[in-house]
Parts: structure tokens; C-alpha cells; sequence
């Protein structure tokens, strides 16, 4: 057994409905594939519904489970109150929202127009909101409880980063309304807790934020403790664990899965990693004949 194992048992996600936005593409993707042999029914939604629909049928046929596909822009809060009905009319209910969509690029921020910088924004953060707003609304409104809202940010939504400002703003926010509406919400039977992945190779974001040969110029494995990129897997598995019942009583919480990358960015003596084994000893030496001076 190992990472690339998977982790629950078969039956952990037995009638549960959930839906992932952006779950026609990468790490959602893959996390609705795992989510399907785990028993659950899936609704992915995303702009594109030609994409929807063959991924649609090709995790149909690879897991046997149901799959609903809905185009819904995120960012129009018409379109997530009908993905709510849509999903309803469907399955009868909803469980889970996982808050996956996202849009990014890299660039100097005095390069971004403002309406660059108000599309991420609009991504990530309105639309985070309008579909938490929309679910939580329904599911009030049902008297319905047990739900579970789990958001995927970064590990700069807490550092910040240069360079993806808009992206690093809106994660902020995502992350700062997780941790209230764990709190306000709770007494409607919801949870709320997020997910801050390190580098995890997919199309989508490699070619936003490594275009050209910048993939071979900044190996992101080098930055990780670990010496390796995530496996999408690995990111299911937890994913599974935070929207079943196995995580009740994980509730507010951001978990990291990086390989100890950012916190390798931030130690300041982290770069004495490059010194030497042999010349530890010398080192040693030089700082004690210091110790009278
Ligand atoms: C500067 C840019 C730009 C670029 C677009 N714009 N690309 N500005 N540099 N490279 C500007 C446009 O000129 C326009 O402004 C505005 O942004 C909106 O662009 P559109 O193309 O009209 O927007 P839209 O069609 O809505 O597409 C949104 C998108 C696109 C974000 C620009 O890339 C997209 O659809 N992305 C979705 C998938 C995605 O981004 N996946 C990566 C997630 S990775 P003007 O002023 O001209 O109108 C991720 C990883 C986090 O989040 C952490 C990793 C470690
Ligand atoms: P991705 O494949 O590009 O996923 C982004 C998804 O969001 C796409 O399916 C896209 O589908 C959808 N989307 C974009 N704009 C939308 C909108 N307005 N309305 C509805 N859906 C929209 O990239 P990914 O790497 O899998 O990213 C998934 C999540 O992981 C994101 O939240 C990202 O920030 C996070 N993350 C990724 C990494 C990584 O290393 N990959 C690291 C940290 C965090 P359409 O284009 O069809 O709309």
C-alpha cells in the first residue's frame, strides 16, 4: 500500500450526492472519479457542457457510477441557482459542494487590466460565494443537514504571492469565509473545510502558470521537501475522507498537502539545506572558537 492506493473503503460515499465545480477537467476530475467508486452520484459542472458530457460518459463507463453534467458559469449566480435545481431534480438532494473551479495566469500585476484582475476574482471568489450562498440558501431553506461545503484553495491564500496577485487575493477570501461559515453555519448542519494543494501537474494550470520552458526552468518537485510533485490520487483520497462521514468532526480546517513546500519557502535558515554534510564540522568549529570573543 501506498499514496497512490486507494483509501477508503468502497461503500464510504454510498447515496451521497455531490457536486464539483470544475469537475470536467484535472484535480476535479479526478477527484469525481474517485468519489463515483466510492457509491457517491456526481453532478460536474464547468462553462464548457461538450467537455462535461464526454467526461460524462467516459466515468460512467469506468465506474459504473451516475454522473448529471450542467453548464454553469460560476460566476452568474442565475446559473448556480438553477445547477442547484438541476442537481435536485436529479438525484432528489444534494450533500456536498466542493468549490473547484478556478481561473489563474501568471503575470506582473501592473501588466493586468482591470477587468484581468476582476475575472480571477470573479472565478475564485464570487463564484465561490455564489455557490456556497446558493446550496447554503437550499439547504436552510429544506431544513436538510448533515451537508458539507469543502473549498480547494493554495497555500498562498495565507503567504500571498508576486505574480499571481488576483489568484492569491481571492484563495484569501475563500479561505477567510471557510473558516466563518464553519462557524455561522454550523447550526444548520453544515461543515465547512478547505483543501490547499501544492504543485499537482495538470493541463489547466501547468499551461497558466509554467507556459514555454519555464516547466523545465522551475521544476516545482525541487521546491518540495519531498522531491516529488502530488499524485491526483493521493488528493481524492483526502478530498473522500473531508466530504464523507469519516471527517465529522472536521470542521473549519485547511489542510495542507505539499510535501512540506511552502513551509520550505519559509524558514528563513531552509537554505542550509545546500551546505554540505562535511562542512558541518568545520562550521561547528568556527562558531564555538567564537564563544569568549
Ligand atoms: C494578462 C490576461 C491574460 C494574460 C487573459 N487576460 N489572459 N491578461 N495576461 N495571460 C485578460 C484578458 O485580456 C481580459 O482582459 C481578461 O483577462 C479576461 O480574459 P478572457 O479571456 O476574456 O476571460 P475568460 O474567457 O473568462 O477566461 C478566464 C481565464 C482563462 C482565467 C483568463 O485562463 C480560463 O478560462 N481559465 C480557467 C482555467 C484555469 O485558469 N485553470 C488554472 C487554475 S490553476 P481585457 O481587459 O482585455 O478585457 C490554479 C493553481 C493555483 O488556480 C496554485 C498553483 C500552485
Ligand atoms: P483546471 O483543470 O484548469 O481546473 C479549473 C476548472 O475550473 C476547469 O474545469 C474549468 O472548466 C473550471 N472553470 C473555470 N472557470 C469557470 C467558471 N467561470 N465557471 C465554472 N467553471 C469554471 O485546473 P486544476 O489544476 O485542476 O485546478 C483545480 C483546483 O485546484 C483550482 O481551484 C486550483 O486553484 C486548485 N489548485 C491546483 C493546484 C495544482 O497544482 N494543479 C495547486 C493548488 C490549487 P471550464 O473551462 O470548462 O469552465
Amino acid at each position: 500500500m501506498n499514496y497512490k492506493n486507494k483509501m477508503l473503503r468502497d461503500d464510504a460515499l454510498k447515496g451521497k450526492t455531490i457536486v464539483v465545480t470544475g469537475g470536467g477537467s484535472g484535480l476535479g476530475k479526478a477527484m469525481t472519479t474517485y468519489f463515483l467508486e466510492l457509491g457517491a452520484n456526481v453532478v460536474i459542472t464547468s462553462r464548457n457542457i461538450e467537455k462535461l458530457e464526454t467526461v460524462k460518459t467516459e466515468l460512467e463507463t469506468q465506474t459504473g457510477g451516475k454522473v448529471l453534467a450542467v453548464q454553469c458559469d460560476v460566476r452568474h449566480y442565475d446559473q448556480v441557482e438553477a445547477l442547484v435545481k438541476a442537481s435536485v431534480e436529479t438525484f432528489g438532494k444534494i450533500d456536498v459542494l466542493l468549490n473547484n473551479a478556478a481561473g489563474n495566469f501568471i503575470s506582473p500585476t501592473e501588466r493586468l487590466s482591470a477587468n484581468a484582475f476582476d475575472t480571477i476574482i470573479d472565478i475564485v471568489l464570487k463564484g465561490t460565494k455564489n455557490c456556497t450562498l446558493a446550496f447554503g440558501k437550499h439547504w436552510i431553506a429544506e431544513n436538510e443537514t448533515e451537508k458539507v461545503v469543502l473549498n480547494i484553495v493554495t497555500t498562498y491564500a495565507w503567504t500571498g504571492s508576486a505574480y499571481v496577485v488576483p489568484s492569491a487575493t481571492a484563495k484569501a477570501g475563500v479561505l477567510a469565509m471557510t473558516r466563518s461559515l464553519a462557524v455561522e453555519w454550523a447550526k444548520y448542519g453544515m461543515r465547512f473545510n478547505a483543501i490547499a494543494p501544492g504543485p499537482f501537474p495538470t493541463k489547466g494550470a501547468w499551461d497558466r502558470l509554467l507556459p514555454g520552458d519555464l516547466k523545465e526552468k522551475f521544476d516545482l518537485s525541487k521546491k518540495v521537501p519531498l522531491k516529488r510533485v502530488g499524485e491526483h490520487q493521493e488528493l481524492a483520497n483526502l478530498a473522500a475522507y473531508l466530504v464523507s462521514e469519516f471527517s465529522a468532526y472536521v470542521n473549519g480546517e485547511v489542510i495542507t498537502i505539499d510535501g512540506g513546500e511552502w513551509l520550505k519557502g519559509a524558514g528563513q535558515m531552509n537554505l542550509l539545506e545546500d551546505v554540505p554534510k562535511e562542512m558541518w564540522d568545520m562550521l561547528e568549529m568556527m562558531i564555538r572558537a567564537k564563544k569568549n570573543q
